[in-house]
């Protein structure tokens, strides 16, 4: 404990030292969520982070989650010096959507829009018309069906299915998923139910089918948090990575809160309800990322500006 107090500590002075700003995901460890708070940071979904980082004055912001969390907060502030704990934390989404087949499938259907999830390379949003997160997915979906475009949506296949489901829009989708949210199981999710009648379910939109048709809330993690504050019930399932939970607990003090079931247990299931590029973030690595200025996110100028128009226009829609 008390080297962690030390780690922390350390990593406050190189923050101040720096001017700089931590923005930080719901999945990534407990201290570092801390961290953000307590020196006037952010901790939010993957749109409050993108647009905290956009309007924060400070010339630096360290970004504990990954890596396109990272590369937007580049995008969006192309002056600011944009570090994180570890570059290597990818996103097994952002990694099953290489560029090149990605442009070559738009290619093949020119007459649909393109909308992207926000976990995606800069490469990828660059040739998208449109930029969406969880919390906003539904919302721009039904926006564009109303307008009677037709969409070509990519990457996460249980995301894009749940919003076609719910909007009706006539929508392709890529075939992505997450390593985390793809584990939960809609069968072991009943039995667990049966177990627990009063519980309700929060279920994260990356889960797959099976799970969602169960859930009582759908959201982002944020909405997920607001849920499990609002909700008049005692006990939650909880469909997502495990990290959000020091969150909820803060925000639905005496509420119990149990895992949702994966397949395997904890031994053969790596990425079970934890995400292991999240994991990547510590207190020391961040602040040995301000102390040397490493791990500073770098992007072709011209790339960015491209990527940057689609996320725009999910942010305008969403103020
Ligand atoms: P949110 O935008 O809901 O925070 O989701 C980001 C993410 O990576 C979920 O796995
Ligand atoms: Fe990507 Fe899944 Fe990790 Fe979120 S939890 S960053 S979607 S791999």
């Amino acid at each position: 404990a008390g080297e962690q107090a030390a780690a922390a500590d350390r990593a406050r002075a190189l923050l101040e030292r720096e001017g700089a700003a931590l923005v930080a995901h719901y999945y990534v460890d407990a201290a570092l969520q801390e961290l953000a708070e307590q020196t006037g940071g952010c901790v939010g979904d993957s749109l409050e982070m993108a647009r905290f980082g956009r309007d924060h004055p400070a010339r630096t912001l360290v970004v504990a989650g990954v890596r396109f969390m990272g590369e937007t907060a580049k995008i969006l502030s192309p002056g600011k010096r944009i570090l994180m704990p570890d570059l290597d934390a990818t996103c097994s989404l952002d990694l099953g959507c290489p560029a090149e087949e990605f442009a070559a499938w738009c290619d093949a259907h020119p007459d649909r829009t393109v909308v992207v999830y926000a976990n995606t390379s800069a490469a990828v949003k660059a040739r998208a018309d449109w930029v969406v997160t969880s919390s906003i997915a539904l919302d721009v979906i039904a926006e564009l069906h109303a307008r009677g475009e037709k969409i070509l949506w990519a990457p996460d296949r249980h995301l894009g299915d749940y919003v076609q489901r719910q909007t009706g829009a006539d929508m392709l989708l890529w075939r992505g998923s997450c390593v985390v949210h793809d584990e939960f199981k809609g069968t072991e999710l009943e039995l667990m139910r049966a177990e627990h009648p009063r519980a309700r379910v929060l279920a994260h939109p990356e889960s797959p089918a099976a799970v969602l048709a169960q859930a009582d809330v759908v959201g982002s993690t944020t909405q997920l948090i607001d849920a499990a504050r609002k909700l008049d019930t005692q006990v939650l399932i909880v469909a997502t990575d495990q990290g959000i939970l020091h969150k909820m607990r803060a925000q639905a003090p005496g509420k119990t809160f149990l895992a949702a079931p994966t397949a395997g247990d904890s031994a053969t299931c790596k990425s079970c309800a934890h995400c292991p590029w999240m994991a990547m973030n510590a207190v020391s690595n961040l602040a040995d990322a301000l102390a040397g200025g490493r791990h500073e996110i770098r992007l072709d100028p011209a790339l960015g500006l491209r990527a940057k128009a689609p996320i725009d226009r999910m942010l305008d829609f969403a103020e």
